[in-house]
């Protein structure tokens, strides 16, 4: 049986020269970045080696690079650092309805201290409305927080518009660009963000790292203490995993345009197929039709519910996913798709194919004719 993995939005695996630039980090080169003494030092370096290729790759100073423990505490650090900061200013923060968990959580989390959150719906294609964000704006609104790609759906949210907009309104804006980093570029000497979040797990790095872009001036109360992270993030750093994480963003910068390329063939490439051996009126393409990262294609087989068809490609040796890999325990129609307000029948048989680097064509076409044949046999319209 073949193994295909199509699921890169939940994790990806670790690249060859990830991997090895980051072996002697768990051996000889093991010093405390805090220590003055020579083996503290060398590693010092790598890591801001690393802060440096990561900033790099995002188009900004290695001084606004801040290193996490991944997606989620960036995620967290953004929103609670940053309304902890300016809560003599105002306590309304606005999200959209589909963010990530971790957005979502934070602002929970801060709601039992008196801040109040609106969250934004979206439309059927997952896309946030300017105006909607617009008219949200009270007086005493500190914070905008909107994902750049949403995680299920692949839709990319106008993250510039929104910026513009907030310009000069002294909101801050903050965007999760976890699932947007391995795929779109961003450049953060032109993009009016003041915090974005990435995570090293999506981009062939390892996992248990991430980073906070913070623009100079954006004030963060910090949760953990220590003086590492210019004391905005104590605690000694993982540093096989930061390092890890410079290399992924090196190799992600070099590979980028390319890869984008290939996944967008691969994804032209599945559609065509179940064209010919489904048809047409039989799948349904969730998020947006054009403003959609090629990564993340979003497919619903009508007559097929979700945990079938993972359980019937799994048996095929084929990884996808139903929804976002966190709640993919949970057998519910996910939290996204149920806001996309899709009929029960597309919303109950939707299925994420994420796709990778390393991916070849022939993998695709033998997936693709897998789900075919699958739907062939056992289709049941709903
Ligand atoms: C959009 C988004 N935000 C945040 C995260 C969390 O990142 P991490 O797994 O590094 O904590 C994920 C991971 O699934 C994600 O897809």
């Amino acid at each position: 049986m073949r193994n295909i993995y199509l699921d890169h939005s939940a994790t990806t695996p670790i690249h060859p020269q990830v991997f090895q630039k980051m072996e002697p980090y768990f051996k000889e080169k093991f010093g405390n970045p805090s220590s003055i003494h020579s083996y503290g030092q060398a590693v010092k370096a790598a890591v801001e080696e690393a802060r440096e290729q990561v900033a790099l790759a995002l188009d900004t100073n290695p001084s606004r690079v801040l290193f996490t423990s991944g997606g989620t505490e960036a995620d967290f650090l953004a929103i609670v650092g940053t309304a902890l900061a300016n809560q003599a200013k105002g306590k309304h923060i606005i999200i959209s309805e589909i963010e990530h968990a971790a957005v979502l959580e934070a602002t929970k989390w801060l709601e039992q201290f008196g801040f109040e959150v609106t969250m934004l719906p979206v439309d059927n294609y997952g896309m946030v409305d300017i105006h909607n964000v617009e008219k949200s704006i009270r007086k005493d609104t500190i914070l905008v927080s909107i994902m750049y790609v949403n995680n299920e759906i692949g839709t990319i949210q106008p993250i510039e518009e929104i910026g513009f907009l907030l310009k000069n309104k002294g909101i801050l804006f903050h965007t999760d660009a976890v699932q947007a980093f391995p795929i779109l570029d961003i450049s953060l000497n032109k993009l009016p963000v003041d915090l974005l979040t990435i995570s090293s797990h999506k981009i062939n790095g390892p996992k248990g790292i991430g980073a906070l872009y913070i623009k100079d001036g954006v004030k963060i109360h910090p949760f953990i203490g220590g003086t590492q992270e210019r004391t905005r993030r104590g605690g000694t750093e993982n540093v096989p995993g930061i390092v890890g994480f410079g290399e992924a963003a090196k190799i992600l910068m070099e590979t980028k345009q390319k890869k984008r390329e290939h996944i967008t063939l691969y994804r032209v490439k599945m559609i065509e197929i179940w064209k010919d051996y489904i048809g047409q009126d039989l799948f349904v393409i969730n998020g947006h039709p054009s403003k959609v990262v090629p990564s993340i294609l979003n497919v619903s087989f009508l007559g097929i519910k979700t945990d079938t068809m993972l359980m019937k490609l799994d048996m095929k040796g084929i990884a996808v996913s139903g929804g976002s890999a966190c709640a993919s325990k949970i057998i519910d129609v996910s939290r996204v798709i149920k806001s996309l307000h899709l009929p029960d029948e597309v919303a109950k048989s939707s299925i994420r194919i994420s796709f990778g680097y390393q991916q070849t064509i022939d993998e695709i076409s033998y997936a693709a004719n897998e789900i075919a044949n699958i739907m062939n046999r056992h289709s049941h319209r709903m």
